[in-house]
């Protein structure tokens, strides 16, 4: 008897364990437009009237915030952003391309065109899309001005080394040329497009001032100048928006209000075991001692200041995901927010800065989306960046790379449609998921029947 019941559960399972609906997939290949203005922190709506980011919200979908990986830096959140990547694994480490036997370092602009600092073995999502057939642009993105694996971005705009990130006429001629030029004229299926601010006012004069909070009112205009661009070229109906940033930004206290790090002053420490250091760089730095002063040098500056985190690269806490790189020195240190890292004397005058744990809400940025494929009034919690990527490869209708997110942390802001194809094949798993849970019924009936049967002589 006992294998008949394991046969009816068997073909019973068969028939149940069959999915009963499809996978389901988006209404179809609209187009997309990503948009980061750098440094706008999750909170930054709240002590300012923006009514042309509450009309998107009612329009679309609004995360609580978003988390960035670490370090929350301009470059490397960016490329994790349009890779789904974590820092360690795509390799763009920081803001500045630096050479430990030279010395030499370039600035976040000089970076852009340092090749093979941005092409490491991960390609940005404008090159997947081109790959698989579709039409990429991006304008001033990190990442734009290299080529990856021999390929660069079809239509690509780099920012000049000297430029004025702030200017609201400007951003004004870009968002038309996005939309009229890339979008209808040319008829690109994705792009990328980077605005320079709310971080460059949030850095000089902190995130609690008024120049902030006017900067944000900028950005609230400009959102109502795109969307109401949309319209006038015709693409409400065919394209998603996201919009979201790197990082959010965090006041910086001074002497007077907290006992600064300043490395020189920490006993025995000293730059002379290094043979080479990236600090005065805000919260973060990184150290390359010389050969066999590793010890030396840690037991030095772990512990010495009760807001100076220190670690040897492979003790690094995982969640930070900041470790498994060669490009990663051997030493790294961050600070609590509020302090700064300074080398031999304080140098840096910024009231705000970023770079800290991602952890602290301090770093995190906004995310909305709106567009035919996304929810209407959505409220969302928050989710990691890795997974902007996934998400929208997904809405473009292409096969993603290899990355770190999961479509299955984000899918949930997505009207799902599902195809005809689909829908039968789902009707047919329905059916044969119902056909399986008859069976066990009939099993059980003939079961208990039979030993019913047998019990009867027994009594
Ligand atoms: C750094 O500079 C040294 C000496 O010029 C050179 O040999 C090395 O290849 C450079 N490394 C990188 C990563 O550019
Ligand atoms: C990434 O860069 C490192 C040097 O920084 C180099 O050794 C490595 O080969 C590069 N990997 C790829 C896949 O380009
Ligand atoms: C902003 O840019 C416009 C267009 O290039 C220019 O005419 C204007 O002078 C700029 N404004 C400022 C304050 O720099
Ligand atoms: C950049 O332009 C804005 C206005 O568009 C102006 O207020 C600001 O002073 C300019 N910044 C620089 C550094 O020229
Ligand atoms: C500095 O190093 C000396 C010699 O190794 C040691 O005796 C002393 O305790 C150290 N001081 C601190 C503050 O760690
Ligand atoms: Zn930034």
């Amino acid at each position: 008897m006992l294998w008949r019941v394991g046969l009816c559960l068997l073909l019973g399972s068969m028939g149940m364990s069959l999915p009963l609906t499809g996978p389901g997939r988006t209404a179809g290949r609209n187009k997309l437009l990503l948009i980061s203005f750098d440094g706008f922190r999750w909170d930054y709506d709240r002590d300012v009237d923006t009514p042309f980011l509450d009309e998107m919200a009612r329009d679309g979908v609004k995360a609580a915030y978003v988390t960035p990986a670490f370090l929350t830096v301009t470059s490397p959140t960016h490329f994790t952003i349009i890779t789904g990547r974590y820092i360690e694994n795509h390799g763009v480490i920081h803001n500045m391309w630096f050479n430990t036997t030279t010395s030499e370092k370039k600035s976040y602009w000089q970076t852009q065109f340092v090749n093979e600092w941005w092409d490491n073995g991960t390609v940005p999502i404008w090159i997947t899309a081109q790959r698989q057939g579709l039409k990429a642009g991006s304008h001033h993105f990190p990442g734009t001005a290299s080529t990856y694996q021999g390929e660069k971005v079809q239509v690509g705009e780099v920012e000049p080394a000297i430029y004025n990130y702030s200017n609201e006429t400007v951003w004004r001629t870009i968002v038309d040329k996005v939309m009229g030029s890339w979008f209808r004229d040319k008829d690109l299926d994705f792009v990328a497009l980077y605005f320079g601010e709310p971080d460059g006012t949030g850095h000089k004069f902190g995130p609690d001032s008024p120049q902030r909070k006017k900067m944000v009112k900028q950005v609230d205009r400009t959102i109502g100048y795109l969307r109401n661009s949309v319209k006038r070229h015709g693409l409400e109906d065919r394209l998603n928006i996201i919009i979201t940033a790197d990082h959010g930004m965090s006041t910086v206290q001074r002497k007077d209000t907290v006992n600064e790090i300043v490395l020189s002053k920490i006993p025995n420490f000293t730059f002379k075991d290094l043979d080479f250091h990236l600090v005065d760089y805000g919260p973060t730095g990184m150290l390359l001692p010389k050969e066999g002063r590793l010890d030396k040098v840690y037991n030095a500056l772990k512990g010495a200041h009760p807001h100076l985190h220190v670690y040897k690269k492979e003790e690094m806490p995982r969640r930070l995901h900041f470790s498994n790189n060669k490009r990663i020195l051997p030493i790294i240190l961050w600070s609590d927010p509020g302090y700064l890292i300074n080398g031999y004397i304080p140098v840096q005058f910024n009231r705000g800065e970023h770079g800290f744990d991602n952890e602290g809400l301090d770093m995190k940025p906004f995310f909305r989306a709106v567009g035919p494929d996304f929810h209407k009034n959505l409220e969302v919690g928050p989710f990691e960046t890795v997974n902007i990527y996934p998400l929208m490869c997904h809405l473009l209708g292409i096969t993603p790379d290899a990355h770190d997110g999961d479509l299955n942390n984000v899918r949930h802001m997505v009207v799902e449609v599902e195809d005809p194809v689909q829908r039968s094949a789902s009707r047919v798993f329905i059916g044969l998921g119902s056909v399986g849970g008859f069976l066990v019924l009939i099993c059980l009936v003939v079961v208990v029947r039979n030993v019913l049967q047998r019990k009867k002589p027994n009594k």
